[in-house]
Parts: structure tokens; sequence; C-alpha cells
């Protein structure tokens, strides 16, 4: 439908107009031999915001996160995750796939948060007859648990654990710039609890692709090998690279207004009859919601809304979700609410 609202993901943004020109005029060079200034600038820039040694770019957060663990594991050594993490649902399986190391879940709480005792037990040395653990996960805002945040505080408890059996600690930190947001704090207050980082600097900061990973400059160069073996070497990669330092540099303060935005959707909804929703969860740019209406289907929901001109996604058994963003207004998400509250009614007239 032409004019719909687009909220299923904080992905579907375009450029800006400064993304645009910083593409265009962008100074490139073949970043294999490490000659693209304009990558290295994006890199250095990086680094610093997460106040690491070095940083990497990679084309997705897939990637990032990719990388991240194959450079972390060797084969037959498991990844220690979080039971909500986009690692484990939505990343097709990459690291045990590509390189031969098992995922160990566990279990998070509502804000994605792993239970300590069960990380505790779960986390084994290299040496006994089970396999070793390589790395331990979080995901800092948790996506599936509707964007929640963990504070420093509580990260460091898991970091803590970790290191205190000699474990790293990798971040998938998409979003990480929604936290420091909601949190108020600079984003190395987040990222100084982790050994290594990804973050995504296409989720709400509106460029068009790229992630970034961070850590110790050894670990980098290690990291970068890793990269040309899943084939994720660049050339003239500036041209990703400058609307990267724009995202970085122009599109971090404005966050506050999504979260904004999604606080308004949430109050909404919960104001609704039919809706099922936490609303202390909605702590950044994400909403999740159940519709209660009996015998109505989610994915009739999703539909009735698109046919009304409102992209939401489904996110099965966690319920649908709406991600405000970069483009999307105070008005979208009044008019968002209206056609919600109109789809609801007419299912609940004929249930
Ligand atoms: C928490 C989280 N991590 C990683 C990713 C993967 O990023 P990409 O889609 O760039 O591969 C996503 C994508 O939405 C995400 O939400």
């Amino acid at each position: 439908m032409p004019n719909s609202i687009d909220l299923r993901s904080d992905t579907v943004t375009l450029p800006t107009q400064a993304m645009r020109d910083a593409m265009y005029r962008a100074e490139v060079g073949d970043d294999m031999f490490g000659e693209d200034p304009t990558v290295r600038k994006l890199e250095e820039l990086a680094a610093a915001k997460a106040g690491k040694e070095a940083a990497m770019l990679t084309i997705s957060g897939t990637m990032g996160n990719l990388v991240s663990l194959l450079t972390h594991c060797g084969r037959g050594e498991e990844a220690v995750i979080g039971d909500k993490s986009h690692i484990v649902y939505a990343e097709g399986g990459g690291a045990a796939a590509l390189g031969g190391l098992p995922y160990r879940v566990v279990r998070t709480n509502w804000q994605g948060m792993p239970d300590l005792d069960e990380l505790g037990w779960t986390i084994r040395t290299k040496g006994s007859k089970f396999p070793p653990t390589g790395v331990v996960c979080m995901e800092n805002t948790c996506n599936r648990r509707g964007g929640t945040v963990l504070t420093p505080e509580q990260m460091s408890k898991v970091t803590e654990l970790a290191h205190s059996r000699g474990i790293p600690v990798h971040l998938d930190g998409a979003r990480v710039f929604h936290a420091a947001t909601a949190l108020g704090v600079d984003v190395k207050e987040i990222t100084s609890q982790v050994d290594t980082v990804m973050f995504c600097l296409s989720k709400g900061l509106s460029a068009p692709l790229g992630s970034m990973v961070a850590g110790p400059a050894q670990w980098i160069e290690r990291a970068r090998l890793t990269r040309r073996l899943v084939g994720g070497n660049m050339r003239q990669a500036g041209v990703i690279a400058a609307a990267g330092i724009v995202a970085l540099t122009e599109m971090v303060d404005r966050l506050a207004e999504d979260h904004q935005n999604a606080r308004l959707l949430a109050e909404g909804l919960a104001a609704m009859n039919s809706v099922k929703i936490n609303l202390e969860a909605v702590q950044t740019n994400i909403v999740l919601f159940k519709v209660t209406v009996p015998g109505v289907q989610q994915e009739d929901v999703q539909a009735s809304l698109a046919e009304n001109g409102l992209k939401v996604s489904n996110y099965g058994e966690d319920g649908l979700r709406m991600i405000t963003h970069y483009g999307i207004s105070r008005q979208d998400i009044l008019r968002a609410l209206d056609i919600i509250g109109k789809v609801l009614s007419r299912y609940e007239a004929s249930s």
C-alpha cells in the first residue's frame, strides 16, 4: 500500500543526503592493501568510540558476529550464547556451520541477561573431557526481548565470571548506541565491559550497510584474516565507509527521538483492550506486543495491518514487532496507533 508506515525494522531507513554526498566524494583506494583512506578513518573512529585499540569494517552485522566467533574459537570449542540472541535465531548458524564450533545456549531473563548460575556451570575450561568454551556472548540491546538494555554493572557480572575461567566475552552490540542513549552513558561504558564488540551502522543510524568489529589490535589483525576466509575482504570500500562516518558522527544523538516515539507507541497499545504488552521492556526503539482476541492469529493481524497501511514484523512466540527509526515521526506513530485500534476493533466485533 502506498504511504505505508514501515515499522518492520530500523534497517529500512534510506541514507541521508549527507551520507549520499559523502559517498559521492569519498576518497578511496584498495582496502585489501590497507590503502582506502576513508575505511581507515572509519575504523579509527569506530575504535575510538568503542574505546578499543582497533576496529574493522564488515559488510553486515551477521558477518561481524561470524568473524568474531570464528576468531575467538577453534574448531570444537563452544560459543556460549543467550537463548534469545540474534546469533542463535537469525544468523544461519554460521559459525557452527562454517567453523565447526557448537552453540551452547543459556537461559536469559526478560532483559536478555544470562542466568549467572547456569552460565557458571555451562562455561567449561580446556583440559576436561567436555568441549571447552571459546567465547561467551551477550547482546545489548536485546532484540528478541524488545530492545531491552543491560547496564554496565549487569554486563560486568557476566564478564567477571567468564574472565575468571579465562574465557573472552563478545558483545553483539548491533544497537549498542541505543543502549547507551537509554542509559545516558558514553557507549564506552558498555563496550569496556567486553573484549570484543560488533555494532551496526545500518540499524537506526541509517547507513545503507556496514558493521564494525572492535577489540584488541592483535585480535583485529587475526579477525582480518578470518574476514578474508569468509569472503569479506573489500576493495574501494570507502564508498561504504563514508556513509558509516556520517552515521557515527551525525546520527547517534537523534536516537532519543526514536525511543520517545517507541514509548508513545507502547503506551498507546497498552491502553487498548486486546493487546498484551510489557511496558517495562520498552526501553529503546523496539516494541513487542501480542493480540489477545480469541481465535485470531498473529499472521492475520500482521496481514490486516499491512492492508491498512502499517507494516510490522512477526516474531512468532515473542509477538509482533515494531521498530521506530529515522524517518518515522510522532505523527506516524499516532497514525499507526489509529490503524491498530481500527483493525483490532474489527476483530473484536467479529469474535
Ligand atoms: C541484535 C542483532 N544482531 C545482529 C544483527 C545482524 O545484522 P545484519 O542484518 O546487518 O546482518 C541484527 C539484525 O537485525 C540484530 O538485530
